[in-house]
């Protein structure tokens, strides 16, 4: 018979933000292959985003900067947690010039 494992692990706590924002902030040096997001403007999207949240009041939502998020070449990039979603922003910074 096989047996029966129990999880003696204490449950995880609950989310402490709703929605966490990581925009990827890392700068490399000029003329590198991959480019970086911060070459792409990405202190602009993660300083906007911060305003914008601030300015709609809206409540457990948090934007970091992060490091490089490994999609360098479609950047300014962030991800979304808890969801995981990642994407490029260059649409969005289109958008809001
Ligand atoms: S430099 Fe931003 S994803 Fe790599």
């Amino acid at each position: 018979m096989g047996e029966t494992r129990v999880n003696r692990n204490p449950p995880d706590p609950p989310l402490f933000y709703r929605a966490h924002l990581f925009v990827c902030c890392n700068r490399r040096p000029e003329g590198h292959a991959r480019g970086s997001c911060a070459a792409k403007g990405s202190d602009d999207v993660r300083a906007y985003m911060k305003a914008r949240v601030k300015e709609l009041g809206l409540r457990g939502v948090r934007v970091n900067q992060a490091g490089c998020l490994d999609r360098c070449e479609l950047g300014p990039c962030l991800v979304v947690y808890p969801e995981g979603v990642g994407t490029a922003s260059q649409a969005g910074m289109r958008q809001r010039e």
